[in-house]
């Protein structure tokens, strides 16, 4: 496995809740790895941004407890550890009083040279505009780079609003709207198999694809996040950003140039394309459910937030008019499991007589987690005598295998975080990307809030609700087994 470490440019990257839990399990030990393979410059800091009254060395040891909790002991390098815990600097900011925005000024002042400056909000969605206009109030927006979090609103409208007040202060080029699913290695590589590789792209349209099937099953339920979950529901949560932006990049024309608004133009069509889904038609094409004792975890006994969701989608295209995209994705199911299975259509004619079975279609499948990697299954003779009788047989290209033991698969924050210092913005959102997700989402849930269905109910360690396995028995197909 070849590995090229490019640095980047001197930076400070302010982390607004930079004591919290994303900062903590994902930022920190993500910024530990790039520092520890060489690419972050001497010059670069991390500057901790939150209400905590904490000093830059409560802020280091937080840091350092965090190396501590999510860096595998054989990663962890005492003499990097110390370099990368200098970088740490910490200002107590209150955003509602000027104090703490004058010390943040005074902090970036103090830079010992010029360089890139990013601000990370790693707060909840209620801080993003306040946090935004306090940037800008104070001057320290211009040039300067923002990273969003989801949720960008909470609807079409709200996230147009959010879009708004981030507009006023910072140019869209300037701006990364985290969706952290495209940072996972095995999403860049559905980009790489696609338009690397000549087999595929030939095949890649409704002539030759059956219908496809994007599932982000999870094993835990809400824990901690139960009220935040409660007012957005597997939809908003997971749908309208991680599994559309799975869907896009699967079925989106190859953009003529890697590049970030090519590739985002290319999304874009795919989102306008969707077919709307209203009223009745939203409730046909749709499943939800919710898994017994969510309620509690919620802590809201009347709940009617979808913990599950299933889908189907069609893309109206010359390319995949007629191939279904099947999205799923719920909490508390019987395993964790995120993949993108491309079934293929069945030979027009069968010519091996006596098979106990109709020959399974081709199925390419594309797994995010756990275990990246690819397989193609294909049908082969079984071998030996007696007559031709066939199997499946996976051709399986395992990434984490093939790398080697040494190799560690790196986290997708790490990519995102260095990708916004480099100025690239591919794996990012754009403004308008955002807001088609919300105009294909939006009249859906408006169907279900009309509709005052509650969530089917399934068990916690079940494939989901008997509705969602319905929806697809009824077109003649079935989803594919929970399996790890
Ligand atoms: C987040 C959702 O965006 O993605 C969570 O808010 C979900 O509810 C998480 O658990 C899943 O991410 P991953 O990387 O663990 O699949």
């Amino acid at each position: 496995m070849s590995h090229r470490i490019i640095p980047v440019d001197p930076f400070d990257l302010v982390i607004f809740g930079g004591t919290g839990d994303l900062s903590r399990r994902k930022l920190i030990p993500g910024l530990y790895h790039r520092d520890a393979d060489g690419q972050l410059p001497e010059e670069a800091r991390i500057i901790g941004c939150a209400r905590t009254d904490l000093d830059r060395e409560g802020f280091r040891a937080l840091a350092r407890q965090a190396v501590m909790d999510h860096v595998a002991a054989d990663h962890r390098d005492p003499q990097v550890v110390e370099r990368f815990l200098a970088r740490f600097e910490y200002v107590t900011n209150d955003v509602a009083d000027d104090a703490g925005w004058d010390a943040l000024r005074v902090m970036l002042e103090a830079a010992s040279g010029p360089r890139i400056r990013v601000f990370y909000l790693s707060v909840g969605p209620s801080l993003f505009g306040p946090i935004v206009e306090g940037l800008h109030r104070h001057g320290l927006s211009q040039g300067a780079r923002l990273v969003v979090e989801k949720p960008i609103g909470h609807d079409g409208p709200s996230a147009a609003a959010l879009n708004d007040t981030i507009g006023a202060a910072f140019d869209e080029s300037r701006v990364y709207r985290i969706d952290h699913y495209l940072g996972k290695e095995t999403v860049q590589n559905l980009v790489a198999l696609r338009f690397a590789n000549a087999l595929f792209e030939p095949l890649w349209n409704a002539r030759h694809v059956d219908h496809v099937q994007i599932t982000v099953a999870e094993s835990l339920g809400v824990e901690q996040r139960g009220p935040y979950y409660d007012r957005a529901g597997a939809m908003r949560d997971m749908v309208q950003n991680h599994l559309l932006q799975l869907l896009c990049l699967t079925a989106m024309e190859p953009p003529h140039h890697f590049e970030a608004n090519a590739v985002r133009d290319e999304k874009l069509k795919v989102l306008r394309a969707l077919k709307p889904l209203s009223g009745h038609e939203a409730l046909a094409a749709s499943a939800r459910g919710q898994y017994h004792g969510y309620a509690d975890e919620a802590q809201n006994p009347d709940s009617r937030t979808e913990s599950f969701v299933a889908l189907k989608a069609e893309i109206g295209t010359w390319r995949w008019a007629g191939t279904p995209f099947y999205l799923r994705t719920g909490k508390k199911l019987r395993a964790r499991l995120s993949e993108i299975v491309v079934t293929f259509r069945r030979t027009p004619h069968q010519i091996f007589p006596d098979l106990d079975a109709p020959l399974a279609p081709n199925a390419l499948i594309i797994r995010l987690q756990p275990d990246e990697g690819i397989t193609l299954s294909i049908t082969t003779k079984d071998p030996g005598p007696g007559g031709f009788r066939m199997r499946e047989t996976p051709l399986d290209m395992s990434f984490g295998a093939r790398a080697g033991t040494a190799w560690r698969m790196p986290d997708a924050y790490e990519r995102l975080v260095l990708d916004v210092v480099r100025g690239n913005q591919t794996l990012f959102m754009r403004r308008d990307e955002v807001e088609a997700a919300w105009a294909w989402v939006d009249p859906i849930i408006a169907a279900w809030e009309a509709s005052g269905a509650t969530p089917e109910a399934y068990d916690p360690g079940s494939d989901g609700p008997y509705g969602a396995l319905d929806m697809l028995s009824r077109e003649g197909r079935r989803w594919r087994v929970l399996t790890p």
